[in-house]
């Protein structure tokens, strides 16, 4: 990951910012695609399980109808679930450029793990839909040899495809779990210097995983209905009892997903650190239970009607919830990134400065700026307004860094102090006084 490191430059707030908006985007592809895929992956392995064990052909089309649709064909999986990964590695390494986590080597071994598993995921569904073909096949055909060879070959994809199918759920569930902990530990400025173990198996990623399997699942069985029922007069040429198996229990799973879903969102508003809850982040959690709301009337007239013409409704409903969710979770990204934003910013100034050959953009003075704009809060051994420096920059002892961007953008620290006002100094301005302190209060 080192490469990444090097590859990428310190990059200014606004291109920072613009970062953030584009992880938006390529969440809102990414999250409906993996989720559907993982939740009907899940389903359909239990389907051709019990259908295997009881003969029963409905469960085995069940199985294999649902699983089509997240890989209804090939590039589908490629563009709206493996490079999304790739491409939100490349944007989180801009954002945590520098802030000597592992942030990139969770995203990278997520991004290997889940294109496994959504290349065996692929398997899975091809070797269904053979074991399908032959069965219908040896039905039709009436001569010994080739039955027999039928069922050899049937046997051959029923074994690659309970293999495939558990496999694949189970790399795709150990990528989306380290993408994660990625996201839960960028969140965490605390959690930044401890241990791998403790970050992954943490409850703080449970807490978003759960949230995630909540929301696909709304969103899996909304698709379903939207693909089968829907989608250009939905499919037609379907026998009717599938047709409405997979209404009755594609209805349940966005039922019970979207009944979970309003309970781990104020869980996880819950397990943020206060500092970094922005008026954003309330505004779109209510959004988000507003369509959810929606949703479940609709979903009831659907159910109690028996009639399916909502269900495009329903999926566009589910589908701005899932938006809603991601855009909270992002602000909340981009808040506790907000420091490191700032430090980024001001290496970025100074790159800027070097390269312009403008480097002596007048040597400003550290003490001074301290004695202006400084002193009327803050002594060296004495606390004033502010702590007295002795107790507070210790802390900051070879972070000189994070010193500055604390300056140029202070944030709640000590709840028995007020808050810092803003003392809007320039980046050059924030390193010299942010020296001059660091130097001094040991004196
Ligand atoms: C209006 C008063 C005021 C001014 C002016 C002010 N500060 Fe502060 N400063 C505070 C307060 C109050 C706190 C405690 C904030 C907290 O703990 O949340 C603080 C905290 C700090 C801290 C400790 C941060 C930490 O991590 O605990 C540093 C360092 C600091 N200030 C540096 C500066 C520098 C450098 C300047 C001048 C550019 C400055 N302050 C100007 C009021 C002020």
């Amino acid at each position: 990951m080192e490469f990444l490191e090097k590859l990428v430059l310190p990059q200014s707030a606004h291109h920072i910012q613009l970062i953030h908006y584009l992880l938006i985007a390529i969440f809102f592809l990414f999250i409906p695609y993996i989720g559907t895929l993982l939740v009907s992956s899940i389903v359909s392995l239990v389907y051709w399980h019990k259908g295997k064990r009881s003969r029963n052909e409905l469960y085995l089309d069940f199985a294999a109808s649902v699983i089509r649709i997240p890989t209804l064909n090939k590039s589908i999986g490629f563009v709206l679930g493996i490079l999304p990964i790739l491409t939100i590695t490349f944007m989180i390494s801009q954002i945590m450029h520098g802030a000597g986590t592992y942030v990139l080597q969770l995203l990278f071994v997520s991004f290997i793990m889940g294109t496994i598993g959504v290349i065996l995921l692929y398997t899975f569904r091809y070797s269904l839909d053979f074991q399908r073909l032959y069965t219908n096949i040896d039905e039709k055909v009436r001569d010994t040899e080739i039955n027999s060879e039928i069922k050899e070959k049937s046997r051959h994809v029923v074994r690659l495809a309970d293999k495939t199918g558990l496999w694949g759920i189970i790399f795709l569930s150990a990528a989306l779990w380290l993408l994660f902990s990625a996201t839960t530990l960028i969140v965490n400025p605390p959690m930044w210097q401890s241990s791998l173990f403790s970050l992954i198996f943490s409850w703080r990623v449970l807490l978003f995983v759960i949230q995630f399997l909540a929301v696909a699942s709304s969103i899996m069985g909304a698709v379903m209905l939207f693909a089968y029922f829907y989608w250009e007069g939905g499919i037609t040429n379907e026998n009717e009892d599938l047709l409405s198996y997979i209404k009755t229990i594609c209805l349940r799973i966005t039922f019970g997903g979207s009944l979970l879903l309003p309970v781990f969102i104020a869980v996880t508003l819950l397990s943020v650190n206060s500092n970094y809850l922005s008026g954003s982040v309330f505004v779109f959690s209510l959004l988000s239970l507003i369509f959810l709301l929606l949703a479940y009337n609709l979903l009831y007239a659907v159910i109690k009607e028996k009639n399916t013409r909502y269900s495009g409704l329903v999926f566009f409903l589910i589908l701005f919830t899932a938006f809603s969710v991601i855009i909270k979770d992002q602000a909340v990204m981009s808040n506790a990134t907000e420091q490191q934003a700032v430090i980024l910013d001001s290496q970025f100034q100074e790159y800027l400065a070097g390269l312009t050959g403008n480097r002596g953009t007048e040597e400003v003075s550290g003490k001074e700026i301290f004695d202006v704009r400084c002193s009327s809060c803050h002594k060296f051994d004495q606390k004033l307004v502010g702590p007295a420096y002795k107790d507070v920059l210790p802390k900051y002892e070879g972070k000189i860094d994070q010193l500055t961007g604390f300056v140029l953008n202070p944030v709640k620290k000590n709840p028995e102090y007020p808050p810092m006002p803003n003392p809007g100094l320039k980046p050059n301005e924030a390193k010299a006084v942010a020296g001059y302190i660091m130097e001094t209060y040991k004196k």
